[in-house]
């Protein structure tokens, strides 16, 4: 089998980036290890940057985002028993809008069965070779059988534990990373959201969020241990502990889903080798506290498109020698805001008093200025994808 680009990963980078290369012309195939059910059943971020909102509009893939999402102007900072608003309107003239992961990847992968192009699953053991050449292979297993993938590119989209990263020579590549000494346990709950808008909060028991995925629907965070053992967190003390450290009366239901997110910074450059291009989550990790994972993997893959286009139709190659460059100079921007918006609303064991009041008074600081809070609003609404 031949194609131009082959595509590792069915995840919102893998599928938009399949998106994007058809309307413009370009054959792919996407190969994906887990099946359907899986992908658009697993729960994973929710809030688009009013970037990622235009990008998924063009690419003929927002119709039911704009029609079920629920765009928002701003967030709460909670902190000292208080809600604080920071207006994104206001400071950016921008929103952002609230729209599950899942629901991104089943509206994508909708899209490319209507277009009637490739995308296979359950597919086993790939394995890249040649992208140092002119002639980059794909071999995989599907149902046991051996295939092979001849391409012009491969684009590696699968995500931080894919096989696409690893297959560089790890002489080539430097890696950059944090992790975290916590974690996030998260819940999804059919209950009503007790706020309209996001409500991130520093409390003296840890970090907690209060998001949403619908007006029936809450999806919740705490901060909690990175080995934190879920047997210890039955569904009442999840609320009391929510209700603690949100401050507010929260409206319970039925949990529908449990689990534990560990926090890493990582990064790797540079985000290619030869003719093999890395996207997302394969390439770049961040904190889920500032919601940017699936906004950078959406700019990734604009960017490559972009730079794919320009060779096909035009045999130019300097986009796609520039790609990494490209994405890195905003992937550290936003690296170093979802590092500072954990370390501002999280709790560090190794923080002393002074730390805590630095934190407190960081907090009171972006609340009582204009300047400081519009920093906050330009990064959370979205860095521009060109400078
Ligand atoms: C979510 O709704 O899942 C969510 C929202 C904001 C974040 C992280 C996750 O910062």
């Amino acid at each position: 089998m031949r194609t131009q680009v082959a595509i590792i990963g069915a995840g919102p980078a893998g599928l938009l980036l399949a998106q994007l290369l058809h309307q413009r012309g370009i054959e792919s195939v996407v190969l994906e290890a887990r099946n359907r059910e899986y992908i658009e059943g697993r729960v994973r971020a929710g809030v688009l940057e009013h970037q990622s909102v235009e990008i998924l509009r063009a690419a003929g893939a927002g119709e039911r985002m704009l029609r079920e999402g629920l765009p928002h102007e701003g967030i709460f900072l909670h902190f000292n028993g208080r809600n604080h608003r920071i207006d994104f309107m206001d400071l950016t003239g921008k929103t952002v809008m609230i729209y599950g992961q899942q629901e991104v990847v089943r509206d994508l992968i909708a899209a490319r069965l209507a277009a009637q192009q490739p995308l296979y699953f359950n597919v086993d053991n790939v394995a890249l070779s040649d992208f140092s050449t002119d002639h980059p292979r794909v071999r995989y297993q599907v149902d046991g059988r051996e295939q092979t993938l001849e391409c012009d590119f491969i684009a590696g989209c699968d995500g931080f534990h894919g096989v696409c990263r690893p297959s560089i020579p790890a002489a080539d590549l430097t890696v950059y990373e944090r992790v975290y000494p916590f974690a996030w346990l998260g819940v999804l709950a059919e209950a009503p959201p007790a706020s309209h808008e996001l409500v991130y909060a520093n409390d003296s028991r840890g970090f907690a969020l209060l998001s949403m995925r619908s007006s029936t629907v809450s999806r919740l965070y705490l901060q909690c241990r990175p080995d934190e053992d879920l047997r210890e967190w039955p569904d009442e003390r999840v609320w009391s502990e929510l209700r603690a450290r949100l401050g507010s009366q929260l409206a319970t239901g039925p949990v529908l889903q449990k689990s534990v997110t560990p926090m890493r910074s990582f990064v790797t450059e540079p985000m290619s080798s030869g003719r093999l291009f890395l996207a997302g989550d394969a390439a770049h990790i961040v904190p889920p506290t500032g919601a940017k994972g699936m906004n950078l993997a959406i700019a990734d893959v604009q960017i490559l498109s972009t730079a794919l286009d320009s060779f096909y139709r035009s045999g130019r190659r300097d986009a796609l020698r520039a790609y990494s460059a490209t994405c890195l100079d905003r992937v550290w921007k936003v690296q170093r805001f979802s590092w500072w918006m954990t370390a501002l609303l999280h709790h560090f064991d190794t923080d002393n008093a002074f730390d805590k009041r630095r934190q407190l008074a960081e907090l009171e600081y972006i609340v009582s200025s204009r300047a400081a809070a519009q920093t906050l609003a330009e990064n959370y609404v979205g860095l521009p994808l060109s400078h």
